[in-house]
């Protein structure tokens, strides 16, 4: 991870390859900017003047002040308009700024402070904001680039955030350590969704969550194939029957709230998705590697819960499988048992998420949780609902609904609620067994999440369908090519106002 330290000093006299300056649309007339365009002779008033750049939304402008500065390069960007600055506008900000910076080979760079701080924001919020968008743009997953690894350009290794007074120094530093603790999570979530399917088998998932666990002071419990036969996970088993790899339960605990009922956090964890028997097309079905990427978040917020020491106890609880087809698969038609006593009628073999999710739940309630929140990269129709902007979110109560959807917009991982009527239900309803396992082409996410809804009565509950925001085909800002990590912000934001209950 890139080295994040806060100190104090004036952005004049600062000697390095690159200063970075937020600019508020229009704003140009700040101390430090204007500063600035005095030392550089009013190179910064006239790209105003001339229309060069204004500080809309993710512009930027590089200056090379020459002789006049201690710095090398100045770059300007944009934070948009005034009333709209926030969290997500610095995170974004950062992101193109990191990008224009790596693009150019630097490696080091200082951060005016002071020229991100938003209306209502306090130095953690916005030192916060800037580790963040500084970590999660400076990710990459090279683990397997030998030869040509040489050719990528170095990452930004060193990053000083500048604020002007030694009181201030305090205050920001606690905030880069929030964000420092959240972006590991993001960061051990999106390795593991990068990995590929040869090397993720469930027990891989399963020993990289022990390690994690033990590094943290997390509880750990692995549960293999036997245990899970002699349980009755007969839906998970279901799933992984068409694999060699055996499954794993994977559940780690947190105990921060004392003896308080825990929140349940369950992850789908499918290392690779081939569809089974119902196959699925050849095109793009490498990405299905990214299907347990649910798991991945649940893992990821339960280690940055662990370093954030939330006030809250906690319980992440992981099905891993793996879904091939083969002579030993679950084919259509057949029906399984499941942990709750429901019996499923498998009309599809490729929706088996929720069939492993059906038995996740259901040993949730164990736990006796005070709330469930499962995520899982479930259905292709979310992504023809909602794209690659926002995830799905569906429950069994409105609080929590309301809750998630406002960590959504703080943490910049959206969230959009899908209705969860009783009418969709009739569409799950099986002629041979208690429930079928899929619902027809009408609304694929909200049928999927009416499916889960029965495993989860009793429970306050919600689900988050991840199928679109889990995997970045392009690349961008705060978000490079590959898994994303989506969740872990979202849920630690969330977990943060928990009433420690
Ligand atoms: N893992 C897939 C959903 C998915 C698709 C995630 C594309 C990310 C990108 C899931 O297991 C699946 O195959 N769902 C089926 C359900 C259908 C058979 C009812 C789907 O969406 O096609
Ligand atoms: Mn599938
Ligand atoms: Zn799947």
């Amino acid at each position: 991870m890139t080295t994040l330290k806060v100190k104090k000093g004036l952005p004049l006299s600062q000697k390095t390859p690159c200063l970075v300056v937020g600019i508020v649309e229009g704003r140009y007339k700040v101390p430090v900017v204007q500063e600035l365009d005095q030392a550089l002779e009013g190179a910064v008033s006239r790209a105003f003047r001339e229309k060069e750049f204004s500080g809309v939304q993710r512009e930027t402008l590089l200056l090379h002040p020459g002789k006049r500065l201690a710095a090398e390069r100045v770059l300007l960007v944009g934070l948009g308009k005034e009333r709209k600055v926030n969290a997500e506008r610095v995170r974004q900000a950062l992101g193109v700024a990191v990008g224009f910076i790596q693009n150019r080979k630097l490696t080091s760079a200082v951060l005016d402070v002071s020229s991100f701080l938003w209306r209502g924001a306090d130095l953690a919020a916005v030192g916060q904001a800037l580790a963040e968008g500084v970590l999660l743009s400076t990710y990459r997953f090279d683990r397997y680039r030998t030869e040509n690894g040489k050719e990528l350009p170095p990452l930004l290794t060193e990053c000083a955030l500048l604020v002007a007074r030694g009181t201030e120094v305090k205050a920001c530093e606690e905030g880069v350590a929030t964000g420092q603790s959240i972006c590991r999570g993001v960061t051990f979530a999106r390795d593991l969704v990068n990995e590929p399917g040869n090397v993720k088998s469930p027990d891989f998932l399963a020993s990289q969550a022990r390690t994690m666990a033990e590094e943290n002071g997390l509880k750990c419990t692995i549960m293999g194939q036997d245990e899970l036969a002699a349980q009755g996970f007969g839906a998970m088993l279901g799933v992984a029957q068409g694999s060699v790899r055996e499954p794993r339960l994977i559940v780690l605990e947190h105990n921060g709230g004392g003896d308080a009922h825990p929140i349940a956090l369950v992850g789908k964890g499918v290392v690779f998705d081939a569809g089974g028997i119902s196959l699925k097309p050849a095109e793009k079905m490498d990405e299905m590697k990214m299907d347990m990427a649910g798991g991945a978040a649940v893992l990821g917020t339960l280690l940055a819960a662990a370093r954030l020491k939330l006030p809250i106890n906690l319980v992440g609880i992981v099905p891993a499988v793996e879904n091939l087809p083969s002579g030993s698969a679950i084919r259509p038609g057949d029906i399984l048992t499941s942990l709750s006593g429901r019996t499923i009628e498998v009309l599809n073999t490729d929706a088996e998420g929720r069939l492993i999710l059906a038995d996740a739940l259901a040993y949730a309630k164990r736990f006796e949780p005070r709330l469930v929140i499962d995520l899982a990269t479930l259905t292709g129709a979310c992504i023809i609902a909602l794209g690659h902007h926002a995830s799905a979110v569906l429950g069994n109560h409105e609080g929590l609904v309301r809750k998630l959807l406002q960590a959504g917009e703080a943490s910049g991982e959206r969230l959009w609620q899908l209705p969860l009527w009783d009418d969709y239900a009739a569409q799950l309803k099986s002629d041979v067994a208690d429930i079928k396992n899929i619902g027809g082409r009408p609304a694929g996410t909200i049928t999927a999440a009416a499916f889960l809804g029965k495993f989860a009565s009793g429970l306050k509950w919600a689900h988050l369908d991840i199928a679109g925001t889990a995997w970045e085909d392009k690349g961008r800002p705060c978000l490079p090519k590959g898994g994303t990590g989506f969740g872990v912000r979202l849920l630690v934001n969330y977990l943060q106002q928990a009433v420690p209950a």
